[in-house]
């Protein structure tokens, strides 16, 4: 498929997803949905892949869902087509995504860098929910995921106001997980993305699989899920080739990667 809003690369088992409307600061449309979801949806089938770094440009990783493609609608054609639900597929790619942030990630593009498993930010990006500016509220997760991410008042506070968090305010509440230069900003999160494709895949994906269950169910119920799961890599070549690989002072060749 010809990618319009999207530029793709793969650095060994790492795929590298770069959201590329650079003339409306990469603002979140059907088309590039579209090609987002069949990107994820390649990446996820081939097993050559191990991990995923999606990133935008230096002044935006994404500026919101596109207002000027959002503005006709109607209620009614809002609900018929679940306007929005088609971002759940990012949140839903089972491989671990990383997302790296520079300049503004706003509206949907900070719900967007909250769908991939952890947030490498440049030190330059923003993040904000503004939408009660245009007279909406968050709609692609913004006051779930946020307030899961960084507590109630601070969630409160930026989707009230409409501020926005510069990156060390963002490391500091908790919503990412690490800052670095603007520069090296690419580099760190493939290097990231390179450490985890090196591991066991599956064992990657239980890792993203029981780390997001803790924002769905008590801690006894996901305690006894991650229990269960750890039993279940007994049962797995790779759990025997990392622990024979680390009495043998050598290091691991995972089968499954
Ligand atoms: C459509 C957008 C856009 C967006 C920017 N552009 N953001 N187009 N949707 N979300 C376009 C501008 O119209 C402009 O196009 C070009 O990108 C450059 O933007 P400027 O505003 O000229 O750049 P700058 O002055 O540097 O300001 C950057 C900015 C500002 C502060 C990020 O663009 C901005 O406030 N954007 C909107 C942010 C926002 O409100 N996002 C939330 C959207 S709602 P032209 O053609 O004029 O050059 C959302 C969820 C909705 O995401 C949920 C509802 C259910």
């Amino acid at each position: 498929m010809a990618l319009k809003t999207l530029k793709t690369e793969t650095r060994g088992r790492v795929a590298i997803i770069t959201l590329n409307r650079p003339e409306a600061l990469n603002a979140l449309n059907s088309e590039l949905l579209g090609e987002l979801r069949e990107t994820l949806a390649q990446y996820g089938a081939d097993e050559k892949i191990g991990a995923i770094v999606l990133t935008g440009s230096e002044k935006a990783f994404a500026a919101g869902a596109d207002i000027k493609e959002m503005q006709p609608k109607d209620y009614i054609g809002a609900y018929m087509e679940d306007f929005f639900e088609g971002w759940s597929a990012v949140a839903e790619t089972r491989k671990p995504v990383i997302a790296a942030v520079s300049g503004y990630a706003l509206g949907g593009g900070c719900e967007l860098a909250m769908m991939c498993d952890f947030i490498i930010a440049a030190d330059t990006a923003k993040f904000g929910q503004p939408e009660i500016t245009l007279g909406v509220i968050p709609g692609m997760g913004g006051t779930q995921r946020m307030t899961r991410a960084i507590g109630k008042a601070k969630a409160m506070d930026l989707c009230l106001t409409g501020r926005m968090m510069d990156a060390e305010e963002a490391e500091r509440s908790g919503l990412v997980a690490r800052v670095v230069p603007a520069a090296e900003l690419l580099a760190t999160a493939t290097k990231a993305a390179e450490k985890i494709a090196g591991f066991s895949l599956p064992v990657a994906m239980m890792v993203k699989e029981a780390v997001n269950r803790a924002d769905e169910v008590t801690l006894s119920e996901g305690l006894r899920f991650e229990r269960r799961m750890f039993h279940s890599l007994f049962a797995s070549e790779d759990q025997k080739e990392g622990m024979a690989a680390f009495i043998d002072k050598r290091k691991a060749q995972f089968k499954h990667r």
